[in-house]
């Protein structure tokens, strides 16, 4: 479980204003806002990659927020981050660039690492591409590869920060349905940050709606479409 409390971000204004969560296991939470609104900053504060200006953070009762910088490495094993555009390194190859975090935060033989990386290409439905590198991959085959890399060392947590946006209808119907079979199958805790509410009408068990620094409603997402708010009827207008 991942307990977020009074969490404050301040960068020249305030971005986060106080705010307090709890992510429950094995939920897949959706975390709504518009552009701006702090989506980015929030899961950045949660996996420590922020440091908040006030508040704490603590991954299965490890503080992310206390400082220590052993603690967070700890909590970081259990935690797999997919960034708004994949980041992938452009240097490496689909298997380097998959292979990284195991070689680095965790003691694994050759094999066990090749294994890892061919098991979690299978869970993202893309084989056969070790070789390539990312200059040499589709938009779609990108996020899969991001996705490939953040749960080959199997972590707990695992968030996505746009795992649809900037790709074509089509390609974010099957990065959806990617994620709702893999939640399933891995049993994992996923959460993602989106606009797109297609997306969040098939996988979300809970949404998070960001707004004006706090969150304005946390629950499911038939509670969120009666709320009569006109920036939540935006949501439902389909982007294609
Ligand atoms: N490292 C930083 N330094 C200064 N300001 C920042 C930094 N990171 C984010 N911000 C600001 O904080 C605000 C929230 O940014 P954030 O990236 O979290 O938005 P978002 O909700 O993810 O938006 P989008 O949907 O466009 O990705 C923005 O005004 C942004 O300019
Ligand atoms: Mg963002």
């Amino acid at each position: 479980m991942i307990r977020v409390r009074d969490l404050e971000v301040n960068f020249d204004f305030p971005v986060l204003k106080g705010v307090s969560l709890d992510i429950e296991d094995e939920e897949f939470l959706v975390i709504l806002g518009k552009s701006g609104s702090g989506k980015t900053v929030f899961i950045k504060t949660v996996v420590g990659l922020i440091r908040p200006n006030r508040g704490e953070v603590s991954i299965d009762d490890i503080s992310v927020t206390n400082g220590e910088p052993k603690e967070l490495l700890k909590a970081r094993k259990n935690i797999g981050f997919v960034f708004q555009g994949a980041a992938l390194f452009d240097s490496l190859t689909v298997f380097e660039n998959i292979a990284l975090p195991l070689r680095e935060h965790f003691s694994l033989t050759k094999k066990e690492i090749k294994d890892k990386v061919k098991k979690s290409l299978e869970l993202v439905e893309l084989e056969g591409v070790e070789k390539l590198y990312p200059a040499q991959l589709s938009g779609g085959m990108k996020k899969r590869v991001a996705i490939a890399r953040a749960i080959a060392y199997e972590p707990k947590y695992i968030f996505f920060d746009e795992p649809t946006t900037g790709l074509d209808p089509e390609t974010a119907l099957k990065i959806t349905k990617l994620l709702k079979d893999l939640w399933k199958k891995i049993k994992g805790t996923f959460i993602a940050v989106t606009h797109d509410f297609g997306f969040t009408e098939e996988v979300a068990t809970r949404i998070a709606w960001l707004k004006g620094g706090r969150f304005e409603f946390v629950g499911k997402v038939n509670e969120f479409k009666k709320l009569d708010v006109k920036e939540i009827q935006a949501y439902f207008v389909k982007t294609f």
